[in-house]
């Protein structure tokens, strides 16, 4: 038996996994730490770090408990976070990681946050063979990207402001609205009337009407705060901006990928990042895949879409198989990190 640890601890989640090479996941535990964050408006890193370091041997122990394996020592491999995010976050588990392998004499890796969000759709049992377009689109980035096997990632076009899950939150923010705000937009967004907002007040599809496969997201952020300010007395002020808002951002996105898909002759598309949770986004995904000839969409169940370890315990085992370790004894976790 191959089992992998997996552990998480980027950002405000907390996480664990166990990955069996033959039995696929074992089991996976997450703890959020939105309460904790929630008075702030956003994620305190200082807090987060804290709170990993009291989270992580139970989480822990409680996956080991659950996929019934006799003792920690039945494991083959840790895999780990190692970046990019918050940079104390990440030494948390990073440094748990690496003394737990230390210990037990069993390797360790260190995995990118970015590249585990791109397998999570491996979990599935509806998987997308290679090659496939990739929408990466969660709190920190947003990214197209052409995906020809683990490891080999092309940067088709990416955001050149703000990510789109972080314009969601902002906008939220603004409105009053509990962080994280993409899921609670969603909700707003379900009894809003967008089709209100016209001429100077219209919501513009950034970048779309050039070509290219980048993103921004910064103006129409600027835009929906300053058109929520003109209205924010009126009873249905903030479910007919989030709609407007969140017809904005998935219009874009569909355009972005509808272009990406003719210029690779992809027919495969993946969405996977936190904002893949969005159902709109998936729905008008689904819309453009039915267009397109043998066009397929795959997504994760929306739990791998934000912050897991069963998505880094998933990349652990199949690099760690490869025979992929971390070399030297050090712990360095990196904040910022290119995928490439
Ligand atoms: O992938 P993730 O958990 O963390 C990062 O690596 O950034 O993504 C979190 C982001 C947050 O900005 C959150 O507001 C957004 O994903 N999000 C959503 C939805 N669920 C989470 N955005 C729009 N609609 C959703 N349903
Ligand atoms: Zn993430």
């Amino acid at each position: 038996m191959s089992l992998y640890l997996g552990i998480e601890s980027s950002c405000d989640e907390t996480a664990t996994a166990i990955y069996d090479a033959d039995r696929g996941l074992l089991c996976h535990r997450i703890h959020s730490q939105i309460e904790l964050h929630a008075c702030y408006g956003g994620v305190v890193p200082e807090l987060a770090a804290r709170d990993h370091c009291l989270k992580i041997i139970p989480l822990i122990d409680d996956v080991i408990q659950a996929a019934q394996l006799p003792s920690i020592a039945s494991l083959s491999g840790i895999a780990y976070t190692r970046g990019p995010g918050l940079i104390g976050a990440l030494l948390v588990g990073a440094t748990v990681a690496r003394s737990l392998g230390f210990a037990l004499q069993i390797p360790t890796l260190g995995i990118h946050h970015l590249e585990a969000h791109l397998m999570a759709v491996m979990l599935e049992a509806q998987r997308p063979e290679f090659p496939f377009l990739a929408l990466l689109v969660s709190g920190g980035h947003t990214q197209l990207l052409r995906v020809d096997g683990l490891g080999h990632y092309q940067l088709l076009g990416e955001t050149l402001d703000d990510a789109v899950g972080e314009a969601f939150d902002k906008v939220a923010k603004w409105m009053g609205l509990p962080y994280p705000g993409g899921r609670v937009i969603e909700q707003y967004a379900k009894q809003g009337n967008a089709a209100r907002f016209t001429g100077r007040w219209a919501f513009p599809r950034p970048m779309t009407d050039r070509p290219g496969l980048d993103f921004s997201f910064s103006g129409l952020k600027t835009h929906t705060i300053q058109c929520y300010q003109t209205i924010e007395q009126e009873p249905t002020a903030i479910a007919d901006i989030a709609c407007a808002f969140q017809e904005a951002v998935m219009d874009t996105l569909y355009i972005k990928c509808k272009r990406a898909l003719k210029q690779t002759g992809l027919s495969r598309l993946v969405i996977v990042g936190g904002v893949g949770a969005n159902q709109q986004l998936r729905m008008r995904l689904t819309e453009l895949m039915s267009i397109c000839k043998e066009g397929q969409l795959f997504y994760p169940r929306s739990e791998f879409c934000t912050d897991n370890a069963a998505m880094v315990a998933y990349l652990g085992c199949m690099r760690m198989g490869r025979g992929e370790r971390d070399d030297a004894l050090a712990i360095k976790p990196l904040a910022r990190w290119e995928l490439s």
